[in-house]
């Protein structure tokens, strides 16, 4: 659909690392992680297992590779996979400024150089889930996985996209593009903040990806901000995230 959407999404995040800077600084400083836009903390989601101690994990898109730190701080033995040479250059500051251990390597998540069956974990947040086509890099999870092994992720909900109107703008409560047509949709020519091709599926479109790479449902949930908030993330207010689904979460296991 859009076969270049890996050089563009290289090239939009190579220009906007420098903005992302702060926000990748933030999160390595926290001991306990938090997720998302809305910053829901760990304790309530849960998407690490119990225990990262020895476990290969692999972070597709680790961007700023905050979420590779908190995992190589609990034990794990983390590689970084990320397009963009800018952000790698943030993600290895970071580390060496918190004197963390990663392996990060620039390569697509669609197609990494990574051997066959040796990790136990793989997770994105707003990472691989965001810039890259499902049918392409959860397949390449797949690939990288144990059987028995998991994968993670966290990135917009699909409901969001369908209410983001095509300018660009933040998302609202009206319908702005069909539901069961959710893939590749391209920023490049809207007038607001214009760059990069984001993807995503209906809800039935990631359950049969699902079910067609052997992968097993553990849980899905649909993150939502703390009640009472009147914060504004990135595209959606606090009140808009109490009342609709901004973010999805999926746990996923190598069957
Ligand atoms: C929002 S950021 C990363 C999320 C990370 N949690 C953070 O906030 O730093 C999205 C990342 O996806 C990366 N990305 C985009 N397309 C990619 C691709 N094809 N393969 C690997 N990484 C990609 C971008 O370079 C960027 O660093």
């Amino acid at each position: 659909m859009t076969a270049d959407h890996v050089a563009e999404n290289r090239r939009y995040w190579n220009a906007r690392a420098g903005d992302w800077v702060a926000h990748g600084r933030r999160h390595w400083a926290q001991a306990e992680p938090t997720w998302g836009v809305w910053d829901v903390p760990e304790s309530e989601l849960r998407l690490f297992p119990d225990d990262l101690r020895g476990l290969d994990a692999v972070e597709l898109g680790c961007g700023t590779a905050y979420v590779s730190g908190w995992m190589a701080r609990r034990g794990a033995r983390v590689t970084g996979v990320d397009v963009s040479h800018a952000q790698l250059a943030t993600a290895r500051a970071l580390a060496d400024e918190h004197g963390v251990a990663l392996t990060l390597i620039e390569a697509s998540a669609e197609a990494t150089p990574l051997p066959d069956g040796a990790v136990d974990l793989v997770i994105s947040e707003y990472g691989a889930v965001t810039w890259c086509d499902p049918h392409r890099w959860v397949a390449e999870a797949v690939r990288l996985l144990r059987p028995g092994g998991r994968l993670v992720f966290l990135g917009n909900h699909p409901l969001t996209l369908v209410c983001t109107p095509l300018d660009g703008s933040p998302v609202d409560t009206r319908l702005a593009r069909p539901w069961f047509a959710l893939h590749a949709v391209d920023w490049r020519q809207v007038p607001i903040d214009p760059g990069g091709v984001e993807f995503n599926l209906p809800t039935s479109g990631w359950v049969a990806l699902f079910r067609r790479l052997g992968l097993r449902i553990d849980d899905y949930l649909e993150p939502r901000p703390a009640e009472g908030g009147d914060d504004v993330q990135f595209y959606a207010t606090a009140d808009h995230a109490q009342r609709w689904p901004t973010e999805q979460v999926w746990k996923l296991t190598k069957t």
